[in-house]
């Protein structure tokens, strides 16, 4: 499985831990940047990520900022990307099994490097329950999406 990485200038303190797991763990890792702490900003990089996710490239994605909000408010304003921002595993886990999420998102300046790697693998671990309600309220979102619901 290939994962697309993201950061801004506030999150890219964490990402080269991030990569260094992900690529341990056997995965694939495609960096979009940034690529150093220089001041950007983080809808670029959203959607740099968001299109290697919508062409097929990449499965999953990852983004950091300072509090990760911003990289989700900016991944959800894409038809079929649905972005987490999530600072316990729970939650980390919960919206793959339940939301399908295709993007975690989180901030550096909100959790540590350790937690940070233990999203990473309750994002990854996780599996969408595809059944009953699940399926229901995922299709939803899409229909919002396309200005059907
Ligand atoms: C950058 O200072 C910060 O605003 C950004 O990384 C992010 O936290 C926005 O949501």
């Amino acid at each position: 499985m290939k994962i697309a990485i993201g950061c801004d200038h506030a999150g890219f303190a964490l990402k080269s831990g991030v990569i260094e797991h992900i690529k341990a763990r056997g995965f694939e890792c495609v960096d979009v940047g940034t690529y150093s702490t220089d001041s950007c900003h983080y809808p670029v990089y959203a959607h740099a990520l968001c299109e290697k996710i919508l062409s097929g490239e990449c499965e999953l994605g990852i983004l950091i900022c300072g509090t990760g909000i911003g990289m989700s408010i900016a991944a959800n304003k894409h038809d079929g990307i649905r972005a987490a921002c999530c600072s316990d595993t729970f939650s980390a886990r919960l919206t793959r099994e339940h939301n399908d999420a295709n993007v975690l998102c989180f901030g550096e300046r909100v959790v540590g490097a350790g937690l940070s790697l233990e999203l990473v693998d309750a994002f990854l671990d996780a599996k969408y329950m595809n059944s009953g309600n699940h399926i229901t309220r995922v299709k939803m979102l899409s229909d919002i999406e396309k200005g059907n619901l």
